[in-house]
């Protein structure tokens, strides 16, 4: 298993570019389902869950080939209508493939996730949704078996706002028999994204972006050409990272828009922001100020960059309270951070941290994604050396995160374990 190994305390500075978005790929890549047929998909980053993502695609029948960031999915022959355990608990967003298949086979077979290091996530909303959309669901045997003539229409009202809800259900609908409105939908980037590709195909959606979105079924989608939109979140982590070090970065292929409540929190935090011909320029401050946060689905602040940020108030001068709205066990962060020498206290979905001078580098354990990210952005800021293990969380999601960071000064390598 490899691990990284950084010396804190460089000053990060010049240009990075950000790789496309992990979360806006898997539902692409699963939307083919929908459309025989050869798409090609750009900008697509490379990572294990994407990786996953290919598997899932093969096993259901897809012929994919990559070249480079470029993937050619063809769907012509779908033919196998399960997602097995050993696939979906690798990665959840699997069961996405649940509604594209039983759209286009009449039948889907997909194992349920299981929790999750963030929380229990469960998928009830998507399931109530197809079976309001005429689907029969039996759950059985840890699978969950699903069967629909043709998927018709419906109103459906999340109760919460669910990001894979939203984007399982644009898909299923796609297809369908009438009209779906799906209200107090979820509003990310991605989801606009998704609706973008399905449009692509030859769907009708409108409204992706707002909390009701309208979709009316077609009977046949076509395949496309699409590049994916960039990761919001690596984005912003490398703003964070800029910040932390108190360092100049400009990243490249950001769409800052999509990153509004970040910018808004780390300019009352000190950084300096500014925007010419699409490049992002980044400053940290000498000092950073204590902000609070609380996550919130987009608009609001983002759940995936709350553990970067709790990293950046670590550091921070005064005392910062951090909520957690969206997941109810993202804090796995903190007992590693308290290892660098941060001072921060649970209390129920709320962390109170009170910055310290300097973080002291230290050996840490990843234990998701973002936590992960996390304890790089700690161990740039700490002195001395920190050793992060267990970066296959990290390999999930960010592109070569090392080789950007050393492109910016940073002294971090990948050794093996
Ligand atoms: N929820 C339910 N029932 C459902 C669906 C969701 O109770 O049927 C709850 C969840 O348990 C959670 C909340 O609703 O408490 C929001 O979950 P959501 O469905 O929005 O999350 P997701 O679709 O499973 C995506 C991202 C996550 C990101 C969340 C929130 C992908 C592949 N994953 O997950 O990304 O944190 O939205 O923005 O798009 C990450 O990239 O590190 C990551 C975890």
């Amino acid at each position: 298993m490899d691990k990284l190994v950084i010396k804190g305390g460089k000053r990060l500075a010049g240009d990075v570019t950000v790789s496309g978005s992990k979360n806006a790929s898997l539902p692409i890549f699963i939307s083919t389902i929908l459309a025989p047929g050869i798409h090609e998909i750009h900008n697509v980053p490379f990572l294990r869950d994407i990786n996953t993502t290919i598997k899932v695609m093969e096993t259901l029948g897809a012929k994919i080939e990559g070249n480079g960031n470029v993937v050619k999915l063809d769907t012509t022959h779908i033919d196998n209508h399960e997602a097995t355990y050993d696939l979906v608990k690798t990665m959840r967003a699997s069961v996405l493939v649940l509604g594209p298949l039983l759209a286009r086979l009449g039948k889907a077979r997909v194992s349920l996730p299981g929790g999750c290091a963030i929380g229990a996530r469960p998928i009830n909303l998507h399931l109530k949704g197809l079976e309001a959309m005429g689907a029969e669901i039996h759950l059985t045997h840890g699978y969950v078996e699903a069967r629909a003539r043709r998927l018709r229409g419906a109103r459906i009202n999340f109760d919460i706002s669910t990001v894979g809800g939203t984007e399982h259900l644009m898909m299923a609908a796609a297809t369908a028999k009438g009209e779906t409105v799906l209200e107090n939908a979820a509003r990310e980037p991605e989801i606009v994204e998704v609706a973008e590709v399905l449009a692509e195909m030859g769907a009708k959606i409108e409204g992706a972006g707002t909390d009701t979105i309208r979709i009316t079924g077609v009977s046949e989608l076509r395949p496309v050409v699409h590049t994916v939109m960039p990761d919001r979140i690596e984005a912003g982590t490398f703003m964070i990272a800029s910040a932390i070090t108190g360092g100049d970065v400009k990243i490249r292929n950001m769409r800052l828009e999509h990153l509004d409540a970040l910018i808004f929190k780390l300019q009352d935090a000190g950084v300096e922001i500014s925007n010419k011909d699409n490049v992002v320029r980044v400053k940290g401050p000498r000092k950073i100020k204590s902000i609070n946060i609380k996550t919130r689905p987009y608009p609001g602040f983002p759940t995936d960059m709350q553990a970067q940020m709790m990293a950046l108030m670590t550091v921070a001068d005064g005392t910062s309270v951090i909520s957690e709205n969206i997941f109810e066990n993202r804090f796995m962060h903190v007992s590693e951070l308290l290892r660098f020498g941060a001072d921060i206290i649970i209390e129920g979905n709320s962390a109170t941290v009170k910055g310290v001078k300097k973080l002291s580098g230290a050996p840490v354990m990843a234990t998701d994604l973002r936590a992960s990210a996390s304890l790089i952005l700690a161990g740039l800021a700490a002195d001395n050396t920190t050793e992060v293990s267990r970066i296959y969380h990290l390999d999930r999601g960010y592109e070569s995160i090392e080789k950007k960071l050393a492109g910016l000064g940073a002294d971090i390598t990948r050794v093996k374990e």
